[in-house]
Order: structure tokens, then sequence, then C-alpha cells
């Protein structure tokens, strides 16, 4: 072959895998290509027993029932959630009240997404981290040396009237039913953070009648309203060589919370005590978990916690997860309530704009940005 011709195979291979790996997954391939293949040590070390679906290294999360926070038990359950994010940064939501059918419906109409014809779902590819809508694979695949085997549809979902025409328009019930489900999930992250304030000691419960007037934290409260809300449906094929790659890298996420709704196929792995456990699916639930945004506005009380997906050789997984902060321009820093003597300022004020250009600018690896945060 002459070196021009070898150029050119080599640079087409390399376009083919910024096309992402449902379409490499539906050419079928029996070997991971080596642009998937990570250094030894960062391999996931998937044991026999794993794929064997053994549950070894499994983890049972917290469990917050949703329900039960409304009612007489929520001092109760708000002590569960406090520790839930200082020690594992992940609860699991049960009870939460969201229909069924809007989340199978979501997870439907996601999995249909990535079985439409490469060319409609390729309308979508965008480098522009700030389009309405990006369909497009790995991590960062501008900048990832090795690409993990995950691709993925962002939705931006706030304000929802100027996004929503945006969004794809096929499958033909994809605007209307994720739309629901965006609202859903909102709804779902206000009243979480109103108990999460409540459990930090910022706000008194909303229905105790000593409340007197409206207090500085209850306006952040009310401007997690306006906030900013990012809709991520990933979609990780079956992969032939599990144990050479991952669905994701490991990583923590940028905003106060991340509803992730899986289906019933595991692959999430939290850091728990140094090593790498599986969160087992529980049917009709969310794993919420603390993100950067949070970690730095408890000043460090509520843990943003790094977590990974592994694939399989087997079933296809789809999961779709929900990020939620506070407006786009606006600063998150520690609350100045969480800040005193004992408990100096650790984390440096931050907005969702800043980690846009730190993301865009590099390769993201683990904890950095929230590092780049820290006062320490
Ligand atoms: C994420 C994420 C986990 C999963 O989207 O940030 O961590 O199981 N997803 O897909
Ligand atoms: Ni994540």
């Amino acid at each position: 072959m002459s070196p021009a011709m070898a150029v050119l195979t080599t640079e087409n291979k390399e376009s083919q895998y910024q096309n992402g790996v449902k379409r490499l997954h539906e050419n079928g391939i029996s070997k991971v290509p080596n642009k998937y293949i990570l250094p030894v040590l960062e391999r996931p070390n998937i044991t026999k027993h794993q794929e064997a679906n053994v549950t070894k290294n499994n983890l049972k999360l917290p469990i917050i029932d949703f329900h039960e926070l409304q009612g007489p038990n929520r001092p109760q359950v708000l002590e569960s959630l406090a520790s839930a994010c200082e020690q594992y940064g992940f609860f699991q939501l049960v009870n939460h009240g969201i229909p069924s059918d809007v989340v199978s419906n979501m997870i439907d109409v996601g999995t249909k997404f990535f079985e439409l014809p490469f060319e409609e779902r390729a309308k979508y590819m965008s480098s522009d981290m700030r389009a309405p809508v990006r369909y497009g694979t790995s991590f960062n695949q501008n900048k990832d040396r090795v690409f993990c085997w995950r691709d993925f549809l962002k939705l931006v979902c706030h304000p929802l009237p100027d996004v929503l025409p945006h969004w794809p328009s096929s499958p033909v019930d994809m605007r209307n039913l994720a739309a629901t489900y965006a609202k859903e999930t909102k709804y779902l992250f206000l009243m979480l953070m109103e108990a999460i304030f409540e459990s930090l000691g910022l706000v008194e419960s909303s229905s105790s009648p000593a409340k007197k007037k409206t207090t500085e934290e209850d306006e952040v409260l009310k401007e997690f309203e306006d906030g900013s809300q990012l809709m991520v449906v990933n979609c990780y094929p079956p992969c032939p060589q599990p144990d050479l790659t991952l669905g994701m890298p490991p990583h923590s996420d940028y905003g106060f919370l991340t509803l992730l709704l899986q289906d019933e196929v595991e692959g999430l792995q939290i850091q728990f005590q140094d090593e790498w456990v599986t969160v087992e699916p529980i049917a009709n639930s969310f794993v919420v978990n603390v993100g950067d945004h949070l970690e730095i506005f408890s000043n460090g009380k509520y843990k943003s916690v790094l977590h990974r997906v592994l694939v399989n050789s087997r079933k296809d997984r789809i999961s779709v997860a929900s990020l939620h902060s506070l407006p786009f321009m606006r600063p998150v820093g520690p609350s100045p309530k969480l800040v005193d003597e004992l408990n100096p300022k650790r984390y440096k004020d931050t907005d969702f704009a800043s980690f846009i250009e730190y993301i865009s600018s590099r390769e993201p690896k683990k904890k950095n940005f929230l590092e780049s945060r820290k006062l320490t």
C-alpha cells in the first residue's frame, strides 16, 4: 500500500470511530478496535465472577423513600439522606411518584432513537458544547485519546419552550415523552433540594409553624426553579471484549444532583472505600448522586463521588441521566452558613460556564475540575 493510501485508511478509521459504537456494533465486530483499548492500569479488571453475573462486588446503596420523606417520618429520612450524601455521595430513590409509564416511555423512546438509521441520528452531531441537542460518542470525542464504549444524546432542558423545537423530531413521540420526563425529574429535583437544604440545616421544614421570614437560603432554593437541566441518554451496546474498555471513564458529575435512570442491566460502579463497586439496579427507582456543585455548596460536607460504567458482551444497556444545577451563569460557592472558624471556606466560587470551558479545553480526567476549585 502506498503511504498516501495508508494515511487515507487511517483517517477513514478515525472518522469511523467518530460515528460511535452503536454503528460499530451494527456493522458486527468480534474484537475491540485499538481506539477503545485502555492502558492496562485503567482497565476495569472484571473478574470471571462478574462476567458470569455473580453478584460479588455489588453494593446496596442507601435507600431513600420519597413518599416517606413527605410524611411524619421526614426527620428520620432527612438523617438517612444526610448520611448517604456524606458517606456514599449516592442513594437510591424509591417511591418517587413519577408514573411508571412516564419512566418506561423515556427508556423506550431513548432506545428507539439509537435504533434509528445512522443518518437520522447523525443529524444531531455537533461539536458545540452549548448546542441544545447533541448526539455523540465517547466522553469528549474531540479530546479523548482512548474512546469509551458509549454513544449519547444530550438534550438541554431549560428553558423548555426555547429548546424543545431543536430536539429530535424522530422518533415521532420523542419531544413529547422526553419533555414530560424532564418536567417530572425537575420537580423531583426541586423537592430533593429542599430536603437536602433542610438536612444541611440551611432551611426550616416547610411545614414548620415557627417559620417566619424568608431567608437567603430560601431564595437560593427558588433559583433552582430557573436552574439548568441537562438530560443525557446513554447507549452502551454489547462490547466483544468488555475487560479492555469502559462505557464511561471515572468521573464526577458537575451539577448539584444527578437523577439517573438505569434499565435492568448492571454497569454503573461507584468508588466506595477505595474500591469499585457495582450499583445493583432496583426496578422503579432512581440512582441519585451528589455533583461537584453540591460538594462545593456544602463546603465539602456532601461528597461528589467518582463513578464509571462497565460494559458487557451480552446486552445493550440504556441509561438516562438528568443533571441539575443553578442557572447557567450563577456562581456557586460554599454556603456562608456552612463556613466558620472550624470549617473554613474550602472551595473557590465557580459557575457552569467555567466548567464548560474547562472540559472543552482539556481531557477530563477524574475529579480534576473539582480539584481545580479547591482552596487548600
Ligand atoms: C453520567 C453517568 C452512568 C450510567 O451520565 O454522568 O455517570 O450508568 N451515567 O450511565
Ligand atoms: Ni456521571
